[in-house]
């Protein structure tokens, strides 16, 4: 299987099972702060991408063959450092990824 993320196109291997296991094999650093800290459902929205116009969260996104996946733009950048300095703000909060919600509360 193959996806495309900003016109690179990756194999994708049986190990990777998301979008940001894929693009760090290839090289690509999502970030993805709240599931580098282990909490696999995500909550933090740092991660986001665009798939077919739409948004999506690169850590809860399963690999499709012929993905088309959009990363470095730059209002998903702005997007992403907001939300990157909102997360680390609220680290000792206890919302924002603390309060079990999964993220619904912020
Ligand atoms: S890393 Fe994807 S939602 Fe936090």
């Amino acid at each position: 299987m193959k996806i495309i993320i900003d016109g690179v196109s990756i194999q994708v291997s049986n190990e990777e099972h998301n979008i940001v296991e894929v693009a760090r094999s290839a090289g690509i650093g999502i970030p993805a702060p709240c599931y580098a800290n282990n909490r696999k459902g995500g909550c933090c929205k740092v991660c986001l991408i665009e798939i077919n116009g739409e948004h999506k969260y690169a850590c809860g996104t399963q690999p499709k063959d012929k993905m088309n996946i959009i990363f470095k733009r730059d209002d998903l950048d702005k997007i992403r450092k907001n939300r990157m300095i909102k997360y680390l703000e609220g680290e000792s909060e206890p919302c924002n990824c603390n309060c079990g919600s999964g993220g619904d509360c912020c």
